[in-house]
């Protein structure tokens, strides 16, 4: 039997979850994110605190974890950048191997475009390694297509991502579907 998938909003006081899924994420995918799982075991347990502790009220930035019969396993971020046309972006998304090809990462996905949207967002933009094809064609399934913006990967300059982006139905056309 498939295990049961949830998604709830990091509590303030999970910074050692949040310190648990990051350094597993960096650890079992480190092609997929632009620091390194070194970063992420020099920094204290209290960054992740107090980014926990944000992220659990922020209006501007925050995670989603993803649950497997109520045992962490995966994460996303998302945030509203601080240009002046306020991009709203998913990033850092991670599932655990062990509960892959189950919908945690389009629930993920999905949450985190649900709070960008609520709190304005009419399109979500991610940036995906090209090298990356299994994210690259997992963002096309959920609906995300080019923007034409590319950029160097910083932790590997020889390589580039791209920007995706999906824009959120408007109330007509959800009620069209
Ligand atoms: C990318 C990732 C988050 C997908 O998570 P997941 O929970 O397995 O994905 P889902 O089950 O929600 O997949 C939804 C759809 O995306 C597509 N998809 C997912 N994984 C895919 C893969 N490896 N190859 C091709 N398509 C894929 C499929 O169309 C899938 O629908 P289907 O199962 O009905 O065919 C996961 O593989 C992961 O954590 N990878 C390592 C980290 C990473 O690359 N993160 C992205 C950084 S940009």
């Amino acid at each position: 039997m498939s295990p049961s998938l949830t998604v709830r909003r990091i509590a303030a006081d999970q910074g050692a979850v949040f310190r648990e899924l990051r350094t597993a994420s960096l650890r079992e995918a480190p092609y997929a994110f632009g620091a390194t799982l070194e970063d992420a075991l020099s920094a204290d347990a209290a960054s992740f605190d107090a980014t926990a502790a944000d992220h659990a009220v922020s209006f501007t930035f925050t995670t989603f974890i993803l649950y497997t019969e109520g045992h962490p396993a995966g994460l996303i971020e998302a945030y509203f950048d601080d240009s002046a046309a306020r991009r709203a972006f998913v990033c850092e998304l991670w599932v655990a191997p062990a509960v892959r090809h189950l919908r945690g990462g389009e629930l993920l996905v999905d949450s985190a475009a649900a709070w960008l949207a609520n709190e304005g967002a009419t399109e979500i933009y991610a940036w995906v390694a090209d090298a990356n094809r299994n994210a690259m064609r997992f963002y096309e399934a959920l609906g995300f297509g080019p923007t034409g913006e590319h950029r160097r990967v910083t932790r590997a300059p020889d390589q580039a991502e791209s920007l995706l982006v999906r824009h959120v139905p408007t109330t007509s056309q959800v009620f069209q579907q």
